[in-house]
């Protein structure tokens, strides 16, 4: 059972979802045996969650082409639960068969997106939802379900609160439905909508049931992080190296940053469990295996109290200033 307090306190999860969502639409395809790698090193940084790769057509999403290799043959380090996204009864199919620990299923809030993203009406996905659930539960395989845009949508614009929640009742009421991620697929989100949907949410369900997932593309990521946190939330999805985004999502980019998350909330006095130099040192390692720089803001300037050398001839000018 997670602990919302620990000792004095406040426990965030950070789920870590860079070798799916951060990585499913990089050009440049990352080596199977380097993707088993990053899991495997991301497996010793205290995450609590680690969504290691999808089971979808790998038609839709060629880099992630290689799941079942990816998930069988990671180490898997205990108190982690590994998951894997999947789209539909055949990524159920396969994510069982690989021994995923939790299956995370995504649908979408916005019919548009959803027709873009999984070539499906959302009465379809939904049906989907049913049948899925019901082989997770004679798997005892955990079922979270991911609601996509749910702040917004890039091709219909607002979606209401009340869709959303209504998805979410729908969701609760299938057995074997275990959690939901209310997820910002392309950074629409703002704080004071974060915080409204949040609590709406936390009055019918608890916050165990909850994540929220954000995309930092219009720089409020961190923003709507504190305002879920404020209305009651401890579960956050975040990509290291803050890459990331849904090829199927027109200006989608990169997650919130687990690196940045993890540095800001451990100064504010949140304990995320995260050892944040080991993280650092992975993020380290995805511009040589992705061939660009990561939008990372600790991978670039360090932590707040990396120091840097003085400046060339420091000590004249100290030596001068103490003279006058
Ligand atoms: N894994 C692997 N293959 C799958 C699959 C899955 N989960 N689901 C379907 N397929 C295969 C079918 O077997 C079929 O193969 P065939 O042509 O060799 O017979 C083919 O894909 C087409 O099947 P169909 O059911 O018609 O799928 P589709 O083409 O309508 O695509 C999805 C539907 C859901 C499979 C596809 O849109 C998808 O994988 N989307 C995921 C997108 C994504 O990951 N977005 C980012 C994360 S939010
Ligand atoms: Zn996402």
């Amino acid at each position: 059972m997670t602990q919302l307090w620990n000792g004095d306190k406040r426990r965030i999860e950070m789920q870590e979802v860079g070798t799916r969502d951060g990585l499913q639409s990089e050009a440049q395809f990352v080596a199977t045996d380097d993707k088993i790698a990053l899991v495997n090193a991301l497996s010793q940084c205290g995450l609590s969650r680690i969504e290691v790769t999808a089971f979808v057509s790998p038609l839709a999403i060629p880099a992630l082409k290689d799941a079942e290799i990816v998930m069988n043959e990671i180490t898997r380090q205990p108190g982690v639960i590994y998951s894997a996204l999947v789209p539909n009864l055949m990524g159920a199919q396969r994510a069982i068969a690989a021994r995923a620990d939790e299956l995370n299923m995504v649908m979408s809030a916005a019919e548009t997106h959803n027709l873009c993203n999984l070539r499906m009406t959302q009465a379809q996905s939904f049906n989907a939802v049913a049948a899925v659930a019901a082989i997770a539960k004679d798997a005892g395989v955990a079922l979270n379900l991911s609601l996509s845009c749910c702040f917004g949508c890039p091709m219909d614009g607002e979606v209401s609160a009340a869709t959303v929640l209504d998805w979410c009742r729908r969701f609760m009421e299938t057995p074997g439905v275990t959690g939901i991620s209310l997820c910002d697929t392309t950074g629409m989100a703002y704080p004071t909508q974060v915080h409204a949907l949040t609590r709406a949410f936390l009055s019918q369900w608890p916050a165990s049931a909850l994540t929220l997932h954000f995309h930092n593309t219009r720089g409020m990521g961190l923003a709507n992080i504190l305002a879920a946190i404020d209305a009651g939330a401890y579960r956050f999805d975040a990509s290291f190296g803050g890459i990331g985004g849904c090829p199927y999502a027109p200006g989608a980019s990169g997650n919130v940053c687990t690196e940045e998350v993890v540095h800001a909330l451990e100064l504010m006095g949140y304990d995320s469990g995260v050892d944040l130099k080991a993280l650092l040192a992975v993020a380290h390692r995805l511009p040589g295996l992705i061939g660009h720089e990561v939008p990372s803001q600790l991978v670039k300037a360090g932590q707040r109290l990396d120091l840097h050398p003085l400046p060339a001839g420091f000590d004249d000018i100290k030596a001068r200033a103490l003279c006058r």
